[in-house]
């Protein structure tokens, strides 16, 4: 990456004249199906720019509770777009068509009109769930004529795991965000596709956000080594995630934790002493976070090898936290 980033043949993206992002642009629309697509510094950027195009001040954006877009972006959404989220719950990872149809419902008694419905692909805090495209697709049945979004910031996490494909994943999604950096590997950036008609007016969001960029050719050369060489990598990080959830089980029987739910990249369970078990870990080299009060979470990713594991495995072995 580094070497394309040197050699990159770059223009100005302000102007649409770089060749490097037009081409990973339009590489990703090929790979998701969609019209268009636009380059992005960030995923929030991508998923903020959505809600811009997708809703209207004032209405309502059904979404999981803990997903990004609702609960890990600064409250940007309320900020930058004055809708409202009606969340639901989402702790197994995916929405229960039920709850988002109620929602729906509600409009008949005087509440806000739904604009939108997002969802997350793979889901963060479940713990990098992936979503079966039938219940996407099912989802999208559902609600008739409102877009669907989907933050596929793991998408491929979700392609590998699934067999699933990206065009399949996205078929059910009027537009859909993947982000190039996180397991893919790349230093910056996201993309954002959909309609033309839609793309269009998400560059016109991009340039109000402050993310229209000059020569960013330079990122887009990693980008394109990110699609081309880093996807089916990523079946490595899911197989020693999974590794690092079973030890992790074992050092902590009473998270309960059910492993089988790791199926990609993320290893997440719920501990009373969260933050004091990640703290540490930290202390003697493995390092991790917390998602919410009580719920831990390791990544894998293209620095983790089998050495890795192995020495967590060693740590875990002799771990005991303070107050336990
Ligand atoms: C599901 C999801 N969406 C969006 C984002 C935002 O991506 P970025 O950190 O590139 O802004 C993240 C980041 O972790 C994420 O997990």
């Amino acid at each position: 990456m580094r070497d394309a980033i040197a050699t990159a043949v770059v223009g100005d993206d302000g102007y649409g004249e770089d060749p490097a992002i037009n081409e990973l642009e339009s590489r990703f629309a090929q790979l998701v199906e969609k019209e268009a697509a636009v380059f992005v510094p960030s995923g929030v950027m991508a998923n903020q720019i959505a809600l811009r195009v997708l809703a209207q001040p004032g209405d309502l954006v059904v979404a999981g509770r803990s997903q990004h877009v609702v609960s890990f972006e600064m409250g940007a959404a309320s900020r930058n777009s004055a809708i409202q989220f009606a969340t639901v719950d989402d702790s197994r990872g995916v929405l229960d068509l039920a709850d988002v149809l109620e929602v729906i419902d509600a409009e008949g008694d005087h509440q806000p009109h739904v604009s939108l419905v997002c969802v997350e692909n793979t889901h963060m805090t479940a713990g990098g769930v992936p979503w079966e495209v039938e219940d996407l697709n099912s989802l999208a049945r559902a609600v008739g004529d409102r877009p669907v979004y989907l933050d596929g910031a793991r998408l491929f996490n979700a392609v590998v795991a699934t067999g699933t494909s990206a065009a399949e994943y996205s078929a059910p999604a009027t537009m859909v965000m993947s982000c190039l950096s996180k397991g893919l590997c790349a230093p910056v950036g996201s993309l954002l596709a959909g309609p033309t008609t839609l793309i269009e007016r998400a560059r016109i969001e991009r340039k109000r956000f402050g993310g229209a960029m000059r020569q960013a050719g330079f990122l887009a050369a990693a980008g394109l080594i990110a699609l081309d060489t880093m996807v089916e990598r990523l079946k490595d990080d899911h197989v020693r995630a999974r590794q690092l959830a079973d030890l992790f089980a074992a050092a902590f029987p009473e998270s309960n934790y059910n492993t089988s739910t790791c199926r990609t990249n993320i290893v997440a369970f719920n501990h009373p002493q969260a933050r004091q078990i990640v703290a540490e870990l930290a202390e003697l080299g493995v390092e991790g976070g917390t998602v919410a009060p009580q719920r831990v979470r390791f990544v894998t990713h293209a620095g983790i090898d089998d050495d890795d594991v192995d020495f967590v495995a060693g740590v875990l072995a002799r771990f005991t936290p303070v107050a336990r």
